[in-house]
């Protein structure tokens, strides 16, 4: 499953030079991306017209580019401008092309209907330009399905197991992490604090702490803009306000997540490091080589976790309730309210099934509810229209109304302490 109507990070703005071009596949289509002389970026189907030759192996010249088999030429809108030897040129020779936006040293393109495209709603990364900050792009080709790696950023009870060496921690204090997921429109938040944590290595080795931090992790994910998940995580000696907002004195860094997905089974995995450590105090060194550590060891994970979904696909993941109840504690009403949202515009049985599969349900549904919304109204934004769960229930198809709660059933039954399954009516 792809959501088409969202802007994606491409490819970071300087990876396209001048007279090259980029060729990569999003969403399984193929895309060529090139730099008109005018320095506007381009975004076209990878796929010559006459004979499918890859045009990202054919030759940028001015604000063209020619396909290398034989010589047929487009602009930045994909409009066929010359056939070698022939005077008529005919529409059905122009190739598709795709919105594409350059913001904050990213390149954003828009793989669905390009009227939707709305460039003011892509989503800032401030710290690309902000000279207080210092930092620095990273790009991984990940063999793993795009919401695994969503699903990663978001538990990040994952993080004292996998994460030992660096970021890691004790896996008690993770699990007991005082958790809230909020819903805003088409925004997740989790927020996430740790009072009183023995601060891990990569935070003592950055932020020089000789005894115990308030620590926090705070991830705002955005699926209606793109599969962009941004993280603020940070210490403070513990007992000194970093809760109240007192943070100035501690260690904070900021961790861009693009998830652009390849293929079913592959994603472009963009992201950026950010800190406001001195560039001479040799902290961002230090944190940048922990953190492609720290990302290595998920791209691991994530990969082998794609190759047993692979040896079987069809089976499910098993919920963990008990886990659940410890670190989403605010997400699971919210969660079950998204679900129900998603089940009540859902008629197709692929994503009834897919519902019935979910494991990190607060992102998942909030993708889906979009993903749905999109499906029905043509991409407009619906905003928070059926937030009124008993409202909503009453619409919900009985046979989607029972997937769904099969999909509670994952979770040992209805979600803890939930009052819209405890509310819906039968
Ligand atoms: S295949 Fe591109 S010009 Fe012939
Ligand atoms: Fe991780």
């Amino acid at each position: 499953m792809f959501i088409y109507n969202a802007w994606y990070v491409a490819a970071f703005a300087a990876d396209i030079e001048a007279g090259k071009t980029l060729g990569r596949k999003y969403l399984n289509k193929a895309v060529v991306l090139f730099r008109t002389e005018s320095g506007e970026i381009a975004a076209l189907e990878d796929r010559c017209s006459h004979r499918a030759m890859p045009l990202s192996s054919g030759h940028v010249d001015g604000d063209v580019i020619r396909c290398c088999y034989h010589g047929v030429e487009f602009d930045g809108k994909g409009t066929c401008t010359r056939i070698p030897n022939q005077a008529r040129i005919p529409a059905a020779a122009n190739v598709r092309h795709y919105p594409v936006v350059e913001k904050d040293h990213l390149i954003w393109i828009w793989m669905g209907e390009p009227a939707l495209a709305d460039p003011s709603i892509i989503v800032d990364s401030p710290e690309h330009n902000d000279p207080a900050w210092t930092w620095r792009p990273y790009n991984f080709p990940v063999k793993a399905n795009w919401q695994l790696i969503i699903d990663n950023i978001m538990d990040l009870t994952h993080v004292p197991y996998i994460h030992a060496r660096t970021i890691g921690g004790n896996p008690e204090q993770h699990y007991n992490a005082d958790t809230k997921v909020e819903f805003d429109g088409r925004k997740v938040t989790l927020l996430r604090k740790m009072p009183n944590s023995i601060p891990p290595k990569s935070y003592i080795d950055a932020g020089g702490f000789k005894g115990r931090v308030d620590r926090w992790q705070e991830v705002r994910f955005e699926p209606g803009i793109g599969m962009t998940c941004r993280v603020n995580a940070g210490g403070c000696d513990a007992g000194t306000g970093a809760y109240e907002g007192k943070r100035d004195n501690g260690f904070m860094l900021a961790n861009n997540h693009f998830i652009t997905p390849e293929t079913e089974t592959t994603s472009h995995y963009l992201w950026t490091i950010c800190t406001t450590a001195p560039k001479e105090s040799g902290v961002p060194d230090v944190l940048f080589d922990q953190f492609f550590d720290t990302i290595t060891e998920d791209e691991v994970t994530l990969e082998a976790q794609q190759r047993r979904i692979d040896d079987e696909p069809e089976r499910a993941f098993v919920g963990t309730p008990a886990m659940a109840r410890s670190t989403r504690r605010g997400g699971c009403s919210a969660r079950c309210r998204k679900r129900r949202m998603a089940a009540r515009s859902l008629p197709e049985p692929p994503c009834l099934a897919y519902i019935s599969n979910i494991a990190a349900c607060p992102v998942r549904c909030a993708m889906l509810y979009r993903h749905h919304e999109d499906a029905r109204t043509g991409g407009s934004d619906r905003g928070s229209s059926g937030d009124n769960p008993r409202l909503s229930a009453r619409r919900i198809d009985p046979g989607a109304r029972a997937a769904a709660q099969d999909g509670c059933r994952l979770w040992g039954g209805a979600c803890p302490g939930d009052p819209v399954c405890a509310s819906a009516p039968a």
